[in-house]
């Protein structure tokens, strides 16, 4: 579908997108490319990682892919380092990297609930943490910019009320939102950083709706849900351009449900 944003609303900017190799990730990387921006995207498995900047690249966008697990501090760092190294700066973060599976409380065993806590909200923590220094207004790099970086967190609607056999990834995203509360308060105020998150509904065509939601469960939820149907990565993607670009700039700290309004939906009376 053909964007209504303007191809340069991102120019000259830097973006770093972990679990930029695949789905949503993917996505946001691409249409941050077609809209000017250079995209570092870091992944754990190096032929997803190689298949994507081959396809960024084919599009004519500036692409590299850097190996890492956001469990790790030494590969945020090192991920973030290198990235500032090939391409001089640091304007944006979008922590996309998460982790999922379908589990009973019952069944789920602590290492599994710390599984997808570590990778989700520690790791966004840890992300946001080692990218802190050059996304300051003023940070190595990003001198001409008259405003610091900016910060976006994928999140998710499964904890505004309560989700069957997840848990884990509720607990998880509800982290993250309190990430991008706090962080937006902190360092907006000290370092004019903003950080805001977007949390995508049933997006068709991603390992989230794979994993969580077989064919059929799919189909009957269209038919539940206003809007009546499942939403496409390209509308989270647009999203992120708007909240990444200046028509975003007075925006800060908020979570943007992108669900065609589902968390909202309740049987009909
Ligand atoms: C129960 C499970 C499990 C399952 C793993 N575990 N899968 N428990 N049911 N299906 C438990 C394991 O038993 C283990 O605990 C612990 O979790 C760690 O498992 P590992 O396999 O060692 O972890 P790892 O190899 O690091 O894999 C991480 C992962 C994996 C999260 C489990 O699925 C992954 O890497 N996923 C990344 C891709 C992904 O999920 N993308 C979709 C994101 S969608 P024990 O106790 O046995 O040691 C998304 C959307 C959310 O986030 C909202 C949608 C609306």
């Amino acid at each position: 579908m053909e964007s209504p944003f303007k191809s340069d609303v991102l120019k000259g900017k830097v973006a770093l997108l972990t679990g930029g190799g695949s789905g949503i990730g993917y996505e946001i990387s691409e249409q941050f490319g077609k809209h000017g921006a250079s995209v570092a995207i870091m992944g754990r498995r190096k032929e997803v990682l190689d298949a994507a900047v081959s396809a960024l690249e084919s599009l004519g966008i500036r692409a590299i892919g850097l190996q890492g697990d956001v469990r790790k501090q030494e590969d945020a760092a090192r991920v973030v380092e290198s990235t500032v190294k090939h391409f001089g700066r640091l304007d944006i973060l979008v922590n996309a990297a998460a982790g999922n599976f379908l589990a009973a409380s019952e069944n789920l065993s602590p290492n599994g609930f710390r599984t997808v806590m570590d990778i989700d909200s520690v790791g966004t923590f840890t992300m946001c943490h080692e990218a802190l220094k050059y996304l300051k207004k003023g940070a190595p790099g990003r001198e001409d910019s008259s405003s610091g970086g900016f910060i976006l967190n994928i999140s998710a609607t499964l904890h505004y009320t309560a989700t069957w056999y997840q848990i884990h990834v509720s607990a998880a995203k509800a982290a993250v939102d309190s990430i991008t509360r706090n962080l937006a308060l902190e360092w907006g105020t000290d370092y004019d950083i903003k950080v805001n998150g977007i949390a995508p509904g049933p997006i068709g065509d991603t390992a989230g709706m794979r994993k969580l939601a077989p064919n059929e469960m799919a189909i009957v939820a269209r038919d539940s849900m206003p809007l009546y149907k499942l939403g496409e990565k390209w509308d989270i993607a647009m999203a992120a351009i708007y909240l990444a670009s200046n028509a975003g700039k007075y925006i800060n700290g908020m979570t943007m449900p992108v669900d065609g309004g589902l968390w909202l939906s309740k049987p009909r009376i």
